[in-house]
C-alpha cells in the first residue's frame, strides 16, 4: 500500500534541508521496498509572497489527506514587518490546530561522536536518550487571557491554565505507548504541590498508566526536573508534561547535546503527523548550501516510525546518521578542526551511502 506525504519547504534553509531529507526518505524507502508519493505545498513567507496568506487553504487540505507532513521552517526578516495575523509563524500554529496535533515529541539523544560539543561533561551527555512528550493544544497557552489593564489603580494582566481529563488522558496514553518501544519508563512532570491543573494531571496520569502493564510511571515536580535534566539526564526515558512546562524543558533538554541542527521533532494527533527539525529558517546561512540537514533527515525517520509504519526505515536512517558522524563528517555548524567539512548535499550523500 502506497503512502502519501506532503513536503512544505517553507523559508530560508527550508528548501535545502527538506530536499535533502526527501532524498534520504526515497533512498530508505527503496531499501525496504516501501512505496510513497509526495507533493510540495507552500506555507510561511513563501506563501505570503505567492498567496497573500501564511497558510493557504489548499495546503491545509493537502496535509489533512496526507499520511505525513515534512516541514522545513518558516519565517524570516523579510516577513517580520507584516501584521501579527499574517506573520509567517502563524502557519505552524495554524497547521497544529487544523491537524489537531496535541502532542509534540522531541527525542534528545547524544551522538557520542559529538559529546565534546555539549555543555555537559562527556560521560554525562553520553547517557542522554530522552523523549519529551509535550502537550501542545491546551493549558495556559490556550486559556482565557486578560491583557494588561489598570484595575483599581493597579496595572495587571492574567493568564489561565485549564486542563480537562480527556486532554490529559490522550497525551499520557501517547507517552506510555512511546515508552513501550523504549525503556518503559514514563516521568510525568507537574507542579502538583501548587497547581490544581497539576493535581488533576497527576491523578489522571496514574489512572492511564495503570492500564499499561509494561510501563513504570513516576512523578516529578517541574523545578526538580529542570535540575535533574542537567545533573542526571541519563535517568530519564520518556517525559510527559503540559504545554508550558514542556516548552521550557524541551529547549533545556535540546541543548544538552550541544547542536541545534541535529534535533528532530514530531507533532502527533489523531490524524496526519507533522515532522520538522527544531531549529528555524536560519536566514543568515540560507541559499549557501551549508545548512545541516540532519535534524530534518532525523525528522523523516520519525515520520517513518509514527506515520508511515516502517520502523525498519526509521532505524536504518538513524543508524546511518550516527555512522556519518562517527566517520567524521561535519557541516559548518558542528565543524571542529581535524574533521571532514561537508556541504548540505555532501552530508546527504554520505547518509544515503550508509543506509
Ligand atoms: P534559527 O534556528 O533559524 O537560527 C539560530 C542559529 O542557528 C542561526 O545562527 C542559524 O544559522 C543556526 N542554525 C539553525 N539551523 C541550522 C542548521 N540546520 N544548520 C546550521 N545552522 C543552523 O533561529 P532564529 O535565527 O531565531 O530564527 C530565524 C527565523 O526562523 C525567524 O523568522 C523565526 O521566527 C523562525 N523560526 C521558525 C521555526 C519553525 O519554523 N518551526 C522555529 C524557530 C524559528
Ligand atoms: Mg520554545
Amino acid at each position: 500500500m502506497s503512502k502519501h506525504i506532503v513536503v512544505i519547504p517553507g523559508d530560508g534553509i527550508g528548501a535545502e534541508i527538506t530536499a535533502a531529507a526527501l532524498r534520504v526518505t526515497q533512498a530508505a524507502a527503496d531499501k525496504v521496498d516501501f512505496s510513497f508519493t509526495h507533493e510540495n505545498k507552500q506555507a510561511g513567507g513563501a506563501a505570503i509572497d505567492q498567496f497573500g496568506v501564511p497558510l493557504p487553504e489548499e495546503t491545509v487540505e493537502a496535509c489533512r489527506k496526507a499520511d505525513g507532513v515534512l516541514l522545513g521552517a518558516v519565517g524570516g526578516p523579510k516577513w517580520d514587518h507584516v501584521s501579527p495575523e499574517l506573520r509567517a509563524e502563524k502557519a505552524i500554529l495554524g497547521l497544529r490546530k487544523a491537524l489537531g496535533l496535541y502532542a509534540n515529541l522531541r527525542p534528545v539523544k547524544a551522538f557520542s561522536a559529538l559529546a565534546n560539543q555539549s555543555p555537559l561533561k562527556p560521560e554525562i551527555v553520553n547517557s542522554v536518550d530522552i523523549v519529551i512528550v509535550r502537550e501542545l493544544t491546551g493549558g495556559i497557552y490556550f486559556g482565557a487571557r486578560q491583557e494588561a489593564a489598570v484595575i483599581n489603580g493597579v496595572e495587571q494582566a492574567c493568564d489561565n491554565e485549564m486542563y480537562s481529563r480527556p486532554e490529559i488522558e490522550r497525551i499520557v496514553r501517547l507517552a506510555c505507548r512511546a515508552a513501550i518501544s523504549r525503556k518503559g519508563k514514563v516521568m510525568s512532570v507537574d507542579k502538583a504541590n501548587v497547581l490544581a491543573t497539576s493535581r488533576l494531571w497527576r491523578k489522571v496520569a496514574g489512572e492511564v498508566a495503570a492500564g499499561f502493564t509494561q510501563v513504570e510511571l513516576n512523578h516529578m515536580y517541574v523545578d526538580n526536573c529542570a535540575m535533574q535534566l542537567v545533573l542526571n539526564p541519563g535517568s530519564f526515558d520518556v517525559i510527559v508534561t503540559s504545554n508550558l512546562f514542556g516548552d521550557i524543558l524541551s529547549d533545556e533538554a535540546a541543548v544538552l547535546t550541544g547542536s541545534i541542527g541535529l534535533l528532530p521533532s514530531a507533532s502527533l494527533g489523531d490524524g496526519t503527523g507533522l515532522y520538522e527539525p527544531i531549529h528555524g529558517s536560519a536566514p543568515d546561512i540560507a541559499g549557501q548550501g551549508i545548512a545541516n540537514p540532519l535534524g530534518t533527515i532525523l525528522s523523516a525517520a520519525m515520520m517513518f516510525r509514527y506515520s508511515l509504519g516502517s520502523e525498519q526505515a526509521a532505524a536504518m536512517i538513524e543508524k546511518a546518521v550516527e555512522q556519518v558522524l562517527a566517520d567524521g563528517y561535519r557541516t559548518a555548524d558542528i565543524y571542529q578542526q581535524g574533521f571532514t567539512k561537508v556541504t548540505t548535499d555532501e552530508m546527504t550523500e554520505e547518509v544515503i551511502a550508509r543506509l
